[in-house]
C-alpha cells in the first residue's frame, strides 16, 4: 500500500513506558531518515532504562534521530513549545524539531491503581488529552501542515461481553466498566469532538490486551511471570473465566505506524485486536508450565469490582482498509515474553522499586 502521510518528526507521548518504548524501538529501526521525540512524565510506569539501547544508537552520539524530554502532557506551555519546535531536549541540550505527528500514548493504565483512586488517571487521561487537543489546534492555526494526532485508545472502551456476543466493532457504544476506561472514553470523546469541531487531524486506536518485553510487572502476565519466578502464588481473580484478547506489543506498533501513515481521518477509529481470546487462568496455567513450577501455585482471590468477563474486537475495518493483521502467536509470543522476564530480572526488580503500589509482592 502507499503511504498517505509520510512524517518527518513525531512526537510519542509516554514513550517511556511498555507500548511506547517498543514503539519507539520500532520506528528508530525500520522507517528510514524520520526522528522521534520522546516526551515523558517518567511516572512509576515509565523508565529510560527501557530505551538504553534506543539513547546509544540514536541519540546525540548516534545517529541523533532520537530526542528525549522529560514533560507531562498536562503542561500547556511545554506542549505548545514542543509542538513549535521550540524546546531543548533534556538530555544533551540539542533543539528538538518541530513535529508533525504525535503518537499518544502517555496515560495513567492500570485499572486497579484507578478502582483504589481515579482522579491521577482524570487528570492525566482527560485533561491531559485535552491540553494536547488545544495545542495541536493553536499550532496548526498558528503554522498550517500536514499532521496527524494518533490517539491511542483501548478496547475497554467497549466495556464487556458474553461468552457468545459478536466481537466489538468501531460503531459499538462505549459502555465503560472501570474508572480507567472512563477516562480513555472521556479522551477518545474529546478527539472525536476536536475532529468534529475543529477539523483537527486525528485517528483514534483501539487495541486489545498488548504483551511482551518492558511491560511493567503490575500488568497479568509479567506479574504473573514475576511472582512465580520468586515462588509466590498466583492470585486469580474471581473463577478465572475472564477472557482477554492477546496482542503482541510488535504487533501493535505495527499497526499503529500503519494507522499513522495510511489511516483516513474519516475512518476515525481503528480496531487493533490479537485474534488470541484466552481465559485469564489459562494465562497462568501457560506460564507455570513453561516456567516448571507446580499448577497448585495458582490462588483464586475475590474478584475485581466491576470485573469485564470478556473483550474481543472485530478487526474486519483495519484488514480491508489499512491491509494489517497481527502476525505473531500467541503461545510462541507469550513463550519469548516469559523468556525476556527471566533474562531481564534486573530491570523489572528495579521497575518494582519504583514503585509504591508493590504490597503484592
Ligand atoms: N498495555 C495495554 O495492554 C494497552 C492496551 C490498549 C491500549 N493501551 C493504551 O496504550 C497507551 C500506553 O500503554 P502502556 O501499557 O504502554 O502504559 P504504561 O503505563 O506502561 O506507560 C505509560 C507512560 O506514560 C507516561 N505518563 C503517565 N502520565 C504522564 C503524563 N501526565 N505526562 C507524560 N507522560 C505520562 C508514564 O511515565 C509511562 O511512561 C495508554 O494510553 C494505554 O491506555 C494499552
Amino acid at each position: 500500500m502507499t503511504a498517505t502521510f509520510e512524517p518527518r518528526v513525531v512526537v510519542v507521548t509516554g514513550g517511556a513506558g511498555f507500548i511506547g518504548s517498543n514503539l519507539v524501538r520500532w520506528i528508530l529501526h525500520n522507517v528510514r531518515d524520520i526522528s522521534v521525540v520522546n516526551v515523558d512524565a517518567l511516572t512509576y510506569a515509565g523508565t529510560r532504562a527501557s530505551l538504553t539501547d534506543v539513547e546509544t544508537e540514536h541519540g546525540r552520539d548516534g545517529s541523533g534521530r532520537y530526542f528525549f524530554r522529560q514533560l507531562d502532557v498536562r503542561d500547556n506551555d511545554g506542549v505548545a513549545q514542543l509542538l513549535a519546535g521550540d524546546t531543548r531536549d533534556t538530555l544533551d541540550g540539542r533543539s528538538v524539531p518541530a513535529p508533525d505527528a504525535v503518537l499518544h500514548l502517555a496515560a495513567e493504565t492500570h485499572v486497579d491503581r484507578s478502582i483504589a483512586s481515579a482522579s491521577a488517571f482524570v487528570s492525566t487521561n482527560v485533561q491531559g488529552t485535552m491540553t494536547l487537543l488545544d495545542a495541536v489546534k493553536v499550532e496548526l492555526d498558528a503554522r498550517p501542515r500536514d499532521f496527524r494526532l494518533i490517539n491511542v485508545s483501548t478496547d475497554e472502551v467497549y466495556g464487556s461481553l458474553g461468552e457468545h456476543d459478536p466481537a466489538f466493532s468501531e460503531s459499538h457504544a462505549l459502555r465503560p466498566n472501570s474508572p480507567y476506561s472512563a477516562s480513555k472514553a472521556g479522551a477518545d470523546c474529546l478527539v472525536r469532538a476536536y475532529v468534529e469541531t475543529h477539523g483537527l487531524p486525528c485517528i483514534t486506536t483501539r487495541s486489545s490486551n498488548n504483551y511482551g518485553p518492558y511491560q511493567f510487572p503490575e500488568k497479568l502476565i509479567p506479574y504473573m511471570i514475576a511472582r512465580a519466578l520468586r515462588d509466590e502464588t498466583l492470585p486469580i481473580y474471581g473463577d478465572g473465566g475472564n477472557v482477554r484478547d492477546w496482542l503482541h506489543v510488535e504487533d501493535h506498533v505495527e499497526a499503529l505506524w500503519r494507522v499513522c501513515t495510511h489511516g483516513r481521518i474519516e475512518d476515525e477509529v481503528y480496531n487493533i485486536g490479537g485474534r488470541a481470546e484466552r481465559r485469564n487462568i489459562d494465562v497462568a496455567r501457560t506460564i507455570l508450565s513453561v516456567l516448571e513450577k507446580p499448577a497448585s501455585r495458582i490462588e483464586f482471590v475475590a474478584d475485581r469490582p466491576g470485573h469485564d468477563r470478556r473483550y474481543a474486537l472485530d478487526g474486519t475495518r483495519i484488514r480491508e482498509r489499512l491491509d494489517w493483521t497481527p502476525s505473531r502467536s500467541f503461545d510462541e509470543g507469550l513463550r519469548e515474553t516469559i523468556r525476556w522476564y527471566v533474562d531481564h530480572q534486573d530491570w523489572w526488580q528495579r521497575a518494582l522499586a519504583r514503585s509504591s503500589h508493590h504490597a503484592a509482592f
